[in-house]
C-alpha cells in the first residue's frame, strides 16, 4: 500500500505546496513513485483555488521546482481518512489540526515537518508570507532537509 502524505500550512500558497513539490521531486529521483504519494492543504480556505504566491514560485523554480498545486483546505472527514502522515509546518498548524482530528486515531497521524530535519536547527518552518525574499529559501532549505528526513523515516519504517 502506498504510504498518503498530507502537506499542511495556513495558506496552502506558500509552506506545504514547497513541501509537496520536493518531495515529488525526491520521489521521482528515487523511484519511489509506488510507494509514495503526497499532497497539500491549508488550515484555512481564503486563497482555495489558487496557485502557489509568485513568489514562492520563482524562489522554487530556481531550484528546479515547478509549484503545480492549487489551494484548497483541510477537509478532515475525507483528510484524515485519506492520509497516513499529517504534516504542519509549524505549532499554530499543529495546534489547528489538533483541534480538527475526530479522534486519537486522526491525532496520531499527525506531524511537525522540523521533527524530521537532519542538518537545520529550527522548531517551525517560519512563515514566508509577509517577510522578504530570503524567507522564502530558508523555507526551501528546511523543506529540502525535512524531505530528506522523512523519506528515511518512510523507508525505516518498512
Ligand atoms: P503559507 O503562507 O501558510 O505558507 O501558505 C501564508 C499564505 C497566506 C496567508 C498566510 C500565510 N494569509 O494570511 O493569507
Amino acid at each position: 500500500m502506498k504510504k498518503q502524505i498530507l502537506f499542511v500550512c495556513l495558506g496552502n500558497i506558500c509552506r506545504s505546496p514547497s513541501a509537496e513539490a520536493v518531495m515529488n521531486a525526491y520521489i521521482d529521483r528515487k523511484n519511489l513513485e509506488n510507494e509514495i504519494e503526497c499532497d497539500s492543504a491549508g488550515i484555512i480556505g481564503y486563497h482555495e483555488g489558487e496557485p502557489a504566491d509568485q513568489r514562492m514560485q520563482s524562489h522554487a523554480i530556481k531550484r528546479g521546482y515547478n509549484l503545480t498545486s492549487i489551494s484548497r483546505p483541510v477537509n478532515p472527514d475525507v483528510d484524515f481518512d485519506r492520509f497516513d502522515m499529517v504534516i504542519g509546518m509549524d505549532d499554530q498548524n499543529i495546534r489547528d489540526l489538533q483541534s480538527l482530528a475526530r479522534n486519537e486515531s486522526d491525532r496520531k497521524k499527525i506531524h511537525k515537518m522540523t521533527d524530521f530535519l537532519e542538518e537545520f536547527g529550527y522548531t517551525s518552518v517560519p512563515d514566508p508570507y509577509y517577510g522578504g525574499e530570503e524567507g522564502f529559501e530558508l523555507v526551501l532549505d528546511l523543506l529540502e532537509d525535512a524531505c530528506n528526513g522523512l523519506l528515511k523515516h518512510i523507508q525505516n519504517g518498512k
